[in-house]
């Protein structure tokens, strides 16, 4: 139980396109995250599948059954929003009773169900106290309660974390996690953060202008990204992106030329033409800062530097003026000024077309599956 199919589903707010064409399969017990910028459509998506917008056109199944045009309410599927909208004058126990006292449930049953709900998320010892009497981290805890009392086929969570403070986030990110192991239950959740995305999901949606970009695991969208958009969304800080040309090519891939450094990149650039300009990305963590690695180099000035204490930021100025995102040591020895270089392992780099694709990769990395 937990299903989830979309169909070519689009949604137009009037004249606009907000969802285009979405086509996935949510298995049962997958955590699918939807992740993408402001607008991107993360919200419409999942309010089209709780049934609380219409599709333009699609189809939306659940357990193999057509609910496009099911009401919310029967589509049997528990949603968990950033505001926890509890009612303030109820108890803990009457907020998570309310949904089943209303269906008209059997006492026992609704006693038997906030109880177990209660043991669950740690609130055992909360059930009698009323909301202005819990933490941030309590009430969502509370939020979530009354979604699992209702058994739903699927939870849905927008958000649900953006309003805690960073500790309470991460704390509740575990306590997320930890719920859907327990449960089992098919979740799908929308976020904006990037590293919730990466921990949480068994799968991830990237979303932008309503086109579902890329859906994989996260190390795939991590290790191969199939554009640019995608790869300098997941990852942070974000993936740095060079102008370079393309050199010649073999078996091997092809050299890619940043200024004077031949990099060579284990990609398919057939259809490529040597000379044509592509854009070169490597992230942050896979430039090495230690010594004569052996690989080539870049070099420049750092700019600016940031300690976060077990990692360095270091942002160096190339010849060029572009600005490399460099992670290195917590204890590196670094000035403003100083004049460094960064090797470059053609492995860890990623080659993108004018039109911003993904040349694609020789080989999958190992960890990267579907
Ligand atoms: N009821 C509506 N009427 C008209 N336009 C809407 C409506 N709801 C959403 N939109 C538009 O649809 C687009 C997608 O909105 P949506 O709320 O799904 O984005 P989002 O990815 O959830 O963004 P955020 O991260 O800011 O929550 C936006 O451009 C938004 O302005
Ligand atoms: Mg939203």
């Amino acid at each position: 139980m937990g299903s989830i199919t979309l169909n070519g589903v689009s949604k137009a707010f009037g004249e606009t396109n907000v969802i285009r064409d979405v086509n996935l399969t949510i298995e049962e017990r997958d955590f699918v995250v939807f992740v993408g910028p402001s607008g991107s459509g993360k919200s419409t998506l999942l309010r089209l599948v709780a049934g609380l917008e219409d599709v333009t056109s699609g189809r939306i199944e659940i357990d193999g059954r057509d609910v496009t045009a099911t009401p919310p309410a029967r589509r049997n599927l528990a949603m968990v929003f950033q505001s926890y909208a509890l009612y303030p004058h109820m108890s803990v126990r009457n907020n998570m009773a309310f949904g089943l006292k209303m269906a008209k449930e059997d006492k026992a049953v609704i006693e038997q169900k906030v109880n177990e709900a209660a043991r669950i998320l740690e609130l055992t010892d909360y059930l009698d106290r009323r909301p202005a009497a819990l933490s941030g981290g309590q009430r969502q805890r509370v939020a979530i309660g009354r979604a699992i009392v209702r058994d739903p086929t699927a939870f849905l969570f927008d958000e649900p974390l953006s309003n805690l403070d960073a500790a309470l986030r991460v704390q509740m990110r575990l306590e997320i996690a930890r719920l859907h192991q327990a449960l089992g239950a098919t979740t799908v959740y929308v976020t904006h953060d990037q590293i919730e995305a990466m921990t949480l999901a068994n799968r991830i949606v990237v979303l932008r202008d309503g086109v579902a970009e890329q859906v994989g695991s996260p190390l795939a969208l991590y290790h191969h990204p199939v554009n640019r958009f995608v790869a300098g969304f997941i990852g942070s800080p974000t993936m740095n992106f060079l102008p370079a040309t393309l050199g010649a090519a073999d078996d091997n891939g092809v050299s890619a030329w940043v200024g004077d450094t031949e990099v060579p990149v284990a990609v398919d650039a057939s259809g490529h033409e040597e000379g044509e300009a592509v854009t070169l990305g490597i992230r942050p963590e896979h430039l090495l800062t230690s010594g004569d690695s052996g690989l080539p180099t870049l070099s420049g000035e750092v700019q600016v530097f940031e300690r976060l204490g077990g990692i360095t930021y270091i942002y160096l100025r190339l010849s060029d003026g572009e600005v490399l995102t460099v992670e290195a040591p917590g204890d590196i020895a670094v000035k403003v000024g100083d004049r460094r270089s960064v090797g470059i392992d053609g492995i860890n780099c990623h080659l993108f077309a004018p039109d911003g694709q993904t040349l694609p990769a020789l080989r999958r990395h190992p960890l990267a599956t579907e």
